[in-house]
Parts: structure tokens; C-alpha cells; sequence
């Protein structure tokens, strides 16, 4: 029952069990630097509680965790603090004189460099996620954690905030672990896809497709009928 802080991200024999029932049972996972992982899996099959392992806000009942210090977690809610504005709710967490222009940086990225001084509540969805995007990254993790991110937004945001999400990813080289029960969102954005069953990672595929393949081809459609099959999701 150890979470072990090293630079390298790897998950052994980890078990969870709540109420007797062990939703991990004996996981094991390792993500390279930079890597950008997608874990698929229904609803309750336990994403949600490897993720907050990682992101050490829960201990494994057996099994080691072991994460780089630097880490940042994007939830499906932003959790921005509404009496807030924008730029102070990207610096929390910083500090030094020049926290200021790092969060303005990081709104830039995220394309909300005009926005500085608007309050949570005037935000869209999209925009919410973004500063939720921006606030993560500023602190330059080596690991960023991200639990159904866009699950609440519309398609079409959707897409956009995939396009954000790999541009950020390519710039900061920050190893990414996304969670989601999304297959096209799987394969938009993952160099390898893992899929959860019976509490362990029961299949994985490199997705070794170029941005134009993973919209539109035979081998997405290949991939994306196996992930379907491993879900347990045949014929739709
Ligand atoms: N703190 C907790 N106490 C009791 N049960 C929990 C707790 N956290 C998660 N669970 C249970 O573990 C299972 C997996 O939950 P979760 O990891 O949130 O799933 P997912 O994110 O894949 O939808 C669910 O059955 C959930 O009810
Ligand atoms: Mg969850």
C-alpha cells in the first residue's frame, strides 16, 4: 500500500476494493515520458478510482503506485472557483513574481488570452474546460490526469477541445493518462489506447495513425469495431 514519488509512472498489483468488492484487482500499468494513454471503460468499471490513485488522492489497499511529483488533474466539472476571475484561478497553485504572466502564458494556449478578467459563471462549457486546461498545464507536470474532460460539453466543442488537447500535449510533452468511456474520443487522441476489464487493463492498441486517419479510415474503423468488441458493444 505505497505511493512511491520517482520519475516514471507505473502501477503494480494495485487492488481497490470498496464495500468487499475489488474494483482493481491486481492492475498493473506503466506510461512512458511524454506517452499519451486513453483508458476506456464503462461506466463504474473503476476509471475514476485508478485516476485518483494516480493523482494521489486516494491509497491502493495493495500494490504500488509510483508517479512523478508534478502532477495536474482536469476533472469533468472545472471546478473553477467562482468568486474568482479567470487569471487568479489559473495562478492558484503557483508562486513567485512571475506566476502573473505564467497563467496569461497558459491562457493564451488555451485561446482565451482576452478573458483574464471574466468571471467563472460568464464562461461557456468549452471556455470553462479550457481554463481547467490552462490551469493544469501551468504548473508544467509531468503527468496530467484527466477524467471524462469533455463528457459535458456538445460534440462539436468536443472536437475542438481534442484538437487543444493533442496541440498542448505535442508543446509540453507531458506524459497524459485520459479517461473516458468515448471510443472516437479514444482514438482522436491516444498513442495508446488501454481498455478496463474485470479491474485490470484487458487489452491495449497503439494507435500509430496520422491526425487524418484517426478522422476518417479503414484502419479507424477496424479499431474502432475491436474497442467496440472489447466493450462488449458489437453491432452499433
Ligand atoms: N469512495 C468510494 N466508496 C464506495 N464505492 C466507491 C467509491 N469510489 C468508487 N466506488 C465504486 O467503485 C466502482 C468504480 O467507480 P469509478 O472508479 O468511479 O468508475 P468509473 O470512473 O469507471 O465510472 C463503482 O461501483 C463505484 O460505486
Ligand atoms: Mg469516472
Amino acid at each position: 500500500m505505497t505511493t512511491v514519488i520517482a520519475d516514471q509512472i507505473s502501477v503494480r498489483g494495485v487492488v481497490r476494493q470498496f464495500a468487499g468488492r475489488r474494483v482493481l484487482d491486481n492492475l498493473d500499468l506503466t506510461i512512458a515520458r511524454s506517452e499519451f494513454v486513453v483508458l476506456l471503460g464503462p461506466s463504474g468499471c473503476g476509471k475514476s478510482t485508478l485516476l485518483r490513485l494516480l493523482a494521489g488522492l486516494d491509497l491502493p489497499d495493495s500494490g504500488e503506485v509510483v508517479v512523478p511529483k508534478e502532477r495536474a488533474v482536469v476533472f469533468q466539472a472545472d471546478r473553477l472557483l467562482p468568486w474568482e476571475r479567470v487569471l487568479k484561478n489559473v495562478t492558484i497553485g503557483l508562486y513567485g513574481r512571475d506566476a502573473k504572466d505564467k497563467a496569461k502564458a497558459a491562457l493564451d494556449e488555451v485561446g482565451l488570452g482576452g478573458r483574464s478578467n471574466a468571471w467563472p459563471k460568464t464562461l461557456s462549457g468549452g471556455e470553462a474546460q479550457r481554463v481547467a486546461l490552462a490551469r493544469a498545464l501551468v504548473t508544467e507536470p509531468d503527468l496530467v490526469l484527466l477524467d471524462e474532460p469533455f463528457a459535458a460539453l456538445d460534440a462539436l466543442t468536443r472536437l475542438k477541445m481534442h484538437d487543444l488537447v493533442r496541440q498542448l500535449h505535442q508543446k509540453h510533452g507531458a506524459a497524459m493518462l485520459l479517461v473516458t468511456h468515448d471510443v472516437a474520443e479514444a482514438i482522436a487522441l491516444a498513442d495508446r489506447i488501454l481498455v478496463m476489464q474485470n479491474g485490470r487493463i484487458g487489452s491495449a492498441y497503439h494507435v500509430g495513425l496520422s491526425a487524418a486517419d484517426r478522422r476518417s479510415s479503414p484502419q479507424r474503423e477496424e479499431l474502432r469495431a475491436q474497442l467496440l468488441s472489447d466493450l462488449g458493444l458489437t453491432g452499433r
